[in-house]
């Protein structure tokens, strides 16, 4: 289909400083998980971006100096000329494509507690760390100044060296540079400190000696915030920003803009929406005449045209859409909006940054695997045999496997019990909150009706004797998990109730069956699930108490960033909220309570009570399948099973065990050394003796 002329005007080039991008989609930084340590695998996924369109592919935030080192945090580095020879597989490859490579230049100050290099951290003043190490930053003198600003000279000398188009100056997110120009973080009297000029004069000497010494070469571009201070949701608190930034307005070739409330910035869709950025954007292009971009998940192709035809922005940043379907900006040029992958705002990308290991996606199951495994999102394998695949199961990990052998060219049919696709996401987008969530069912349905090989049978639950008279050349089971009445102890599960009490589970609340009068909703999870039931059930009338046994509620959703808004919007709701409490029984009037550090007992009235704890596999049918193999010596089919049927998990395990599924087909495949493993390797050979 011919680009849809509506969206002509994403498709125009632009001037940004010496650098002209091919269009306006934007890839702003993110980290990876994969940085310093493993370049080839940030080199290639960064590659599909650029063959996906982007116009510009950033990295992530880039430590110029080992005294910046957010260790456990692997972000990227260019501290010599080592790191210049990374970066540079991540530039040639950018390059090809025809996209434009942009890098972030990054130091902490008081953020960095330095772990690993053990080098004192310095900021504006001495504080104490970001993040909750017990370690303050010296408060930084003249020379810690200079020592500064010479080595983010130096770092963007190695920059243009390993062939990066633009370089940023950052300015936000609580780092050294957006303190100094924070009026409360910024306490110094001296003349980096005080009155505006002396508070932007540290920012303004780093942007000028990077012009000065790369800017005919490089842009460079200044990450900001367009508002002071996190104030209600919608309604910016400018402050004196808008004077700042007028004072530097014509300094860099591109204003990156974004917010100070990061948990809005990159807000879960549970509670922020497509665009959220643009009431706090609305001077920002009327007092600079350099091209701006900034954020918002855009996945609409109107929404973004409207961004940029409003006058909001010049460039269409994005983060997350862009891991989600790297190749965006294709289908949009393409006509084929249909095809986008578009990004459900779980956050489960950040995860793993929160978590240090290599980024993945609910969505795009082939994210971080680029290298790796050579996965790739738009370009697989054609199959392997004329084989039958029957898949039974339709949720995230059924879907992506029949989507996937789908498109290898199998032959596919796809076994639902149901009368609805999409499984647990379908039933887990009906709760407040996740209605994205579907998406994930959405996408996969779309492509497999464009796929004369793929056959959809809802209605069908399958017995044994139904997959063996199928004549399937390979089964996979992907009959998801049920939640457990009872709970795991630590060693074992363990009932909570006797035979005649009702406890109900997540299951039955998303089956429309809710507890009667007061509830408490006991969440050993710790994800989402828990005060998305809370939500629920409050919303629904009830009394609710939702009780943890960790020290916060949804601690595992800290690691998405929606946990920095679970508690304050829980309470705002009426939720009632006991940490560190475990569970020890409940007879139907009250529930019993202990605390997990003194062991005292307490009981709490509540007639109702949902468990949220662990789930059990619904492996009935495989089992089934697998001993009348063991029985006979062999099947006539392979075997397998995936997602929550093998293993419960996160949605993105079950995509991901769905796509590898359909990948490994009639693949030989070691299972002793499935993967490239990216290390540094010293090239010796040990004895094997
Ligand atoms: C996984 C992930 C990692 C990020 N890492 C960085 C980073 O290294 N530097 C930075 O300035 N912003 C980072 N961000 C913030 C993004 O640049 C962006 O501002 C935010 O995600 C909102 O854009 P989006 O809605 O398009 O995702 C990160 C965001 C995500 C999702
Ligand atoms: S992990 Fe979730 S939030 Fe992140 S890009 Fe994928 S779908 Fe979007």
């Amino acid at each position: 289909m011919p680009r849809d002329p509506r969206y002509d005007t994403l498709f125009q080039p632009l001037k940004i400083g010496p650098v002209i991008t091919r269009n306006r989609f934007y890839q702003v930084p993110h980290c990876t998980g994969m940085g310093w340590a493993r370049p080839r695998t940030v080199a290639e996924m960064r590659s599909v971006k650029a063959q996906g369109g982007w116009g510009v592919v950033c990295t992530e935030y880039c430590s110029i100096h080992p005294a910046s080192d957010d260790q456990l945090h692997i972000s990227a580095s260019l501290w010599d000329d080592g790191d210049i020879r990374s970066h540079r597989l991540m530039t040639d490859k950018v390059h090809e494509h025809g996209a434009l490579a942009g890098l972030e230049l990054w130091f902490g100050g008081s953020h960095s507690a330095n772990l690993a290099t053990r080098l004192v951290s310095m900021d504006v003043a001495s504080r104490p760390n970001g993040v909750g190490h017990p370690f303050q930053s010296r408060a930084m003198d003249k020379s810690d100044i200079r020592d500064f600003r010479r080595w983010h000279r130096n770092a963007a000398l190695r920059a243009k060296a390993a062939g990066f188009d633009i370089v940023y100056v950052y300015a936000t997110h609580g780092y050294l540079l957006a303190n100094f120009l924070n009026p409360e973080t910024n306490t110094r009297s001296d003349e980096y400190g005080g009155n505006l000029e002396n508070r932007t004069r540290l920012v303004r000497e780093v942007i000028e000696e990077t012009k000065e010494a790369i800017g005919g070469h490089c842009a460079v571009a200044v990450r900001f915030a367009a508002d002071e201070a996190i104030g209600e949701e919608g309604c910016p608190i400018i402050g004196e920003r808008r004077e700042m930034f007028a004072m530097m307005a014509e300094m860099p070739d591109l204003w990156d803009i974004n917010i100070a409330d990061y948990s809005l910035e990159m807000g879960p869709s549970r509670f922020i929406k497509e665009g959220a950025l643009e009431p706090y954007m609305k001077w920002v292009r009327s007092v600079t005449t350099k091209p701006v971009v900034t954020v918002g998940r855009f996945t609409s192709p109107d929404t973004m045209v409207r961004m940029l035809k409003s006058g909001v922005t010049d460039l269409i940043g994005a983060a997350r859409p862009s891991i989600a379907d790297p190749y965006l900006p294709n289908k949009i040029a393409e006509g084929r909006l249909e095809d986008i992958r578009e990004c459900i705002g779980c956050n489960v990308c950040y995860s793993d940054n929160s978590l240090s290991v290599p980024i993945r996606c609910t969505q795009n199951p082939t994210m971080g695997e680029e290298w790796r495994r050579g996965w790739h999102p738009e370009k697989i394998a054609e199959r392997g045999s004329d084989s039958l695949v029957l898949v039974v199961g339709a949720g995230p990990a059924g879907l992506e496997a029949a989507r996937t052998a789908g498109a290898r060219g199998y032959r596919v049919a796809l076994a639902e019990a149901g009368r609805v696709l999409g499984g647990r996401v379908a039933r887990e987008a009906s709760l407040p909150g996740l209605s994205e969530y579907i998406r994930v069912r959405d996408y996969r349905v779309q492509q497999l009706h464009k796929m004369p090989n793929v056959d959809v049978y809802l209605d069908s639950r399958l017995t044994a004797q139904d997959v063996m008279d199928f004549g399937a050349d390979h089964v996979v089971i992907a009959t998801g998990a049920r939640w457990r009445r009872d709970l795991y102890d630590g060693k074992r599960f363990s009932p909570i109730a006797d035979d005649k009490t009702t406890v109900l589970t997540p299951d039955d609340i998303m089956d429309g069956r809710l507890p009667v009068g007061p509830a408490v909703i006991f969440d050993a999870d710790g994800y989402y699930m828990g005060g998305v039931l809370a939500e629920r059930l409050q919303k629904g009338g009830l009394a609710v108490t939702l009780v943890t046994p960790a020290d916060r509620v949804s601690p595992w959703a800290m690691n998405t960033g929606e946990g920095w808004r679970v508690p304050s919007h829980l309470m705002g709701l009426g939720v009632e909220l006991i940490a560190a409490h475990g569970l020890k029984w409940f007879d139907g009037a009250s529930v019993t309570l202990a605390c997990q550090h003194s062991g005292r007992e307490r009981a709490l009235p509540a007639t109702g009570l949902v468990v949220v704890g662990q789930r059990a596999p619904v492996d009935d049918l495989f089992h089934a399948l697998h001993n009348q193999g063991e029985a006979a010596g062999v099947l006539p089919f392979t075997l397998a099973r995936i997602g929550d049927c093998e293993a419960p998990a996160i949605i993105a395990a079950a995509t991901y065990a769905g796509h590898r599924y359909a990948q490994d087909l009639d693949r030989a495949v070691d299972i002793d050394l499935p993967m490239q493993h990216e290390k540094i390797d010293v090239g010796a050979m040990l004895p094997t003796q």
